[in-house]
């Protein structure tokens, strides 16, 4: 059982939640995650280690309540527990000194984004960061952001935050700009976002790095639910990735596999609903 030290409600649905997991927030670097249960019996969810403090012995986890699951998580308040949880998986975020880095990120995407942006900005890259949703309302961590980027830009679809239209907007105007155009970009959200990103830097040749979000049931290699095609190689990613080369990605294929659970996860909201108002 992992102890819930804090549970806060950070933007409409988002909330950060610190955890009590020494060994995780010893071992963890940037761009790794976790796999959690919130009960016995319950659905895996993979989730971002968004921050650590070693010496807390504590991990931080934003999460965006978009289903069963993360709705359960979101209910357990500071003192209640989380049923199992395994970590640090995955491949920490390759990091360098490229000078200056775009960090993209789109609705959720965004909280996977952060400790990325961050551990970029530490190693002394100077980061422009570019955060879209919808509304206002799907604009996360903008504050958190901007604590150390260079520069924080924020578009939104219906205009309520920022400028309106798509962060590809904004990073178009990067690309075309010799003074602001930066040496790599990392881009984390829908895949329709993230496949556009890559498609603009090809010509560019910039280093693109995207995170991406198959379903993931083990997180160990084992299971295979979470297999990606990267240069047309079958890889998996939740032990190679889940950071990959955007520019290597077969999006198509990405999107077919995440579609495939969809009329399930609709049944397991719709039955939460009904025993909610039932209560
Ligand atoms: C490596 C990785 C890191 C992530 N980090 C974060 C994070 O930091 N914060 C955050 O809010 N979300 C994160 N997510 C997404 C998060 O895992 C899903 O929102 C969550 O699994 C949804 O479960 P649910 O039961 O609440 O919703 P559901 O209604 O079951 O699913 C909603 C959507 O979430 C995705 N999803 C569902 N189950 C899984 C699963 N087992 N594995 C992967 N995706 C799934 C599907 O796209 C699905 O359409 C991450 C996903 C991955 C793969
Ligand atoms: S989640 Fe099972 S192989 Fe990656």
């Amino acid at each position: 059982m992992f102890e819930v030290i804090d549970n806060e409600l950070l933007a409409p649905n988002l909330h950060r939640i610190v955890v009590r997991a020494p060994r995780i927030a010893a071992a963890r670097k940037a761009g790794q995650f976790v796999i959690l249960r919130v009960e016995k019996g319950g659905e895996r969810i993979p989730l971002t280690i968004g921050d650590a403090d070693a010496v807390e012995g504590t991990i931080t986890l934003f999460v965006q309540a978009v289903g069963a699951t993360t709705r359960k998580l979101v209910a357990i308040p500071a003192k209640g527990h989380v049923r199992d949880m395994a970590g640090p998986l995955g491949m920490p975020t390759h990091i360098e000194t490229w000078g200056r880095v775009a960090c993209i990120g789109g609705g959720v995407g965004t909280a996977v984004l952060y400790p990325m942006a961050k551990a970029l900005a530490e190693t002394g890259n100077e980061v422009t960061t570019v955060i879209g949703g919808r509304s206002r309302d799907f604009v996360i961590l903008a504050e958190a952001l901007s604590a150390f980027s260079a520069d924080t830009q924020i578009t939104t679809e219906d205009g309520s935050l920022g400028r309106k239209g798509f962060v590809t907007s904004v990073l178009d105007e990067l690309l075309r700009d010799p003074g602001r155009a930066p040496g790599a970009v990392f881009a984390v959200g829908p895949v329709p976002m993230m496949r556009a990103v890559a498609e603009m830097t090809r010509p560019y040749g910039i280093k693109t790095i995207v995170s991406l979000n198959p379903i993931m049931i083990d997180g160990t290699g084992m299971c295979g639910g979470c297999r990606v095609l990267i240069g047309g190689e079958t890889k998996f990613a939740c032990v190679d990735g889940p950071e990959f080369d955007g520019h290597l990605v077969d999006f198509d294929n990405l999107s077919d596999r995440l579609t495939t659970y969809r009329e399930h996860e609709c049944r397991m909201v719709m039955q939460i609903q009904v025993k909610r108002e039932a209560a």
